[in-house]
């Protein structure tokens, strides 16, 4: 940013973040390193002098938001002179040519590339910027410095990237190849969350399963038993697994460690052997399921969530079929699901679509009704229990309840007669719809 001198107002920012919660985690980042160097929140993008768009592209629809959002943006700009960043895995992925395409757009920064923004913004306010470079090394970002929204629970970044190429998948393009933190890093980091009072750490990566020191070469499991010594954290999650690099030997040290919360998400993407083969996943149904059962014999009180990808080329009705009955078997307590959207530079990109766009919409319609009727059993069988519930905030649907997260992390609606935001409270479930559990605490 700018050297301000003492009579110049602080910059203001405004940061709009799409995506994952590796985007949340960077603009906590961003934010942090920006408000370190004396600029200041702004309410709304009309009161900003920078606004921060960090953007996906794992999906058409995801990068589409983006252009809307900037054809809001033109027009504030053109009254009032502010700066635009466009920051994120769309940026990495279209550098230059979306200046092109958005000529008032001021500056283009890829997800490699955020320890340059201070710097950035400090030395050339005034000029065009792209910077899209790859480096080989991991950068580390000072944590005192991430600024967090959230008091009680903090995503910890452990690694980048991503090696898999999953035949659909744009994120390798966006974010490059696998880096690892040092876990004296992360052990850091942790320990100093701990020390301010967090409840709750979500290690986070692309791919954390195959996490690996860079230092001692030690692996995720050896992380979580590191991460599970820290006094102060109670619970420990992380995301997301990929199912051909999740070992029994972390599921281990799952059920074993008192902190790491028996709860998994644990992307399958299609129910079919032979789709998940042409989306380059390297397990079959049959191995999804081997693991899954593996799980549930360690710990019988996991609770599992997934992503599936519905109209992938070449999927059939009996292919799709099968996805819905891997539903049926594992019984998900959430799931996310899209249609298929093909992405420039992956390899199904060039395949030829062979479901029609309407199929698509059909079966994902469908899936997700289907998901609901069995999240609605499981969320039953929980009425008359009484669980353990970290408090998060209020609802925001009816800010009369306080809303949290179970160990499984189902959203937990609840009345509780004091503030308890911040802790830990027992509450009896009495009610409960497909996506929450509603009840109250308990004495
Ligand atoms: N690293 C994670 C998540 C990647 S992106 C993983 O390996 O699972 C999150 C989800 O978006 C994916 O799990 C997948 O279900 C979905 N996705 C990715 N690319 C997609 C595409 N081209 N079309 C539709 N959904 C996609
Ligand atoms: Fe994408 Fe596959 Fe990597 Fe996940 S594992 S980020 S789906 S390429
Ligand atoms: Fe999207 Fe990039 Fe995350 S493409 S899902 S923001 S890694």
């Amino acid at each position: 940013m700018e050297k301000r001198s003492e009579n110049k107002e602080p910059l203001k920012i405004y940061i709009h973040t799409f995506g994952c919660q590796m985007n949340e985690n960077d603009s906590e980042r961003i934010a942090g390193a920006l408000i370190d160097q004396g600029a200041e929140f702004s309410p709304s993008p009309e009161e900003s002098d920078l606004i921060i768009i960090n953007t996906c592209a794992v999906r058409e629809k995801s990068e589409e938001k983006l252009y809307s959002l900037l054809g809001r943006l033109e027009s504030i700009k053109k009254r009032k002179g502010l700066k635009i960043a466009v920051v994120g895995c769309v940026a990495q992925l279209y550098r230059s040519r979306l200046i092109e395409k958005k000529p008032f757009i001021d500056f283009v920064i890829g997800p490699d590339n955020y320890r340059e923004m201070k710097h950035i913004i400090a030395d050339h306010f005034k000029e065009k910027i792209i910077a899209t470079s790859w480096s080989q090394e991991w950068h580390e970002v000072s944590h005192p410095q991430i600024f967090r929204e959230s008091h009680i629970s903090a995503y910890v970044t452990i690694m980048e990237g991503c090696n898999n190429f999953c035949s659909y998948c744009i994120v390798p393009f966006t974010r490059g190849r696998e880096k690892y933190r040092p876990m004296e890093n992360i052990i850091g980091e942790v320990k100093y969350l701990a020390g301010k009072g967090y409840k709750e750490t979500q290690l986070l990566g692309q791919n954390v399963n195959s996490y690996k020191d860079p230092e001692t070469g030690m692996g995720f499991s050896g992380l979580l038993r590191k991460v599970n010594s820290i006094d102060g954290i109670e619970w420990i999650r992380f995301v997301t697994s990929h199912p051909k690099n999740f070992t029994i030997d972390i599921a281990k040290v799952m059920k074993e460690s008192r902190k790491a919360c028996h709860q998994l998400h644990l992307p399958v993407q299609s129910g079919s052997s032979s789709v998940l083969k042409a989306m380059n996943r390297e397990y079959t149904r049959e191995e999804y399921l081997e693991k899954i059962s593996i799980l549930r014999d360690l710990m019988p009180d996991i609770s599992l969530s997934t992503d599936i990808i519905v109209g992938f080329p070449g999927e059939t009705g009996k292919d799709y079929q099968e996805t819905l009955s891997l539903l049926e078997k594992v019984r998900f307590s959430n799931i996310f699901s899209f249609r298929y959207s093909p992405r420039p530079l992956t390899a199904a990109s060039l395949k030829k679509e062979t479901v029609p766009f309407d199929q698509k919409k059909k079966r994902l319609i469908e899936l997700q009704n289907y998901q609901k009727k069995l999240q609605l059993e499981l969320n039953k069988s929980f009425l008359g229990r009484v669980i353990k519930v970290l408090c998060l905030g209020k609802s925001k649907k009816d800010p009369s309840l306080y809303s949290g997260r179970n160990e499984g992390y189902q959203v937990v609606n609840f009345k509780s007669e004091d503030n308890v935001i911040g802790h830990f409270v027992d509450v009896r479930i009495d009610s409960c719809g497909p996506y929450s559990l509603i009840g109250e605490v308990t004495q």
